[in-house]
């Protein structure tokens, strides 16, 4: 293969033999692609997974999943009906921040998988797929429920910051503005969310 060309990601959705970041290709057990049915309305974009995704092969699957999967319930959604994915896909070493450079090589996947699922609303959870997604700074706490247009795999789309889960665990003032951010995200979601025009 030519360094330059991406590995296969035929479908758009699950990629196979990507090389394209030494210290992730040393650190990571398994490629961990985005679980969810193919034309959700929403898709949840993380950062990278932790330990536990690359154990089970499965994006949000730890104590940050369980707070999605609750908070997702809260708002009458559940893990079942949204897509989740993560900016890169393959284990940071230390659960470090993907570099630069590491979501830059795996965005072409990001990309086509946004393509390929063409979401009403994409959500971004915490700074690193909020600013990756928007290109710019975002001060996640403040900006929270914020919806932003941008231009994201060659389409404008909505893109809704969110704090990250884990913020939760660490800050329980956090857990009122996930809960609104994933309720504004469920109004998206067709009959599955809590649509106010469904009280109609
Ligand atoms: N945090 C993330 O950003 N992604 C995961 O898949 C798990 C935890």
């Amino acid at each position: 293969m030519d360094d330059g060309d991406p590995p296969a990601c035929m479908d758009g959705l699950s990629v196979t033999g990507c090389e394209r970041c030494p210290a992730l290709v040393e650190s990571r057990t398994r490629i961990v692609d985005g679980t969810g049915p193919a034309d959700a309305d929403l898709l949840f974009v993380g950062e990278g997974p932790g330990a536990n995704e690359d154990e089970q092969g499965e994006p949000f699957v730890g104590r940050s999943g369980s707070v999605l999967d609750d908070g997702l319930r809260e708002v009458g959604l559940d893990r079942a009906d949204v897509r989740i994915t993560n900016c890169v896909r393959c284990r940071p070493p230390e659960n470090r921040d993907p570099h630069a450079e590491e979501l830059g090589n795996c965005r072409t996947y990001l990309d086509a998988e946004i393509q390929r699922v063409d979401p009403e609303l994409i959500i971004t959870l915490g700074k690193v797929p909020s600013e990756h997604l928007l290109g710019r700074d975002v001060a996640v706490t403040s900006e929270a429920g914020d919806i932003a247009d941008a231009t994201v795999a060659d389409t404008i789309r909505p893109v809704l910051i969110s704090v990250h889960p884990a913020a939760t665990l660490y800050d329980r003032s956090q857990e009122a503005t996930f809960t609104d951010t994933l309720d504004k995200a469920a109004e998206y979601a067709g009959d599955g969310g809590q649509s106010t025009l469904g009280s109609f």
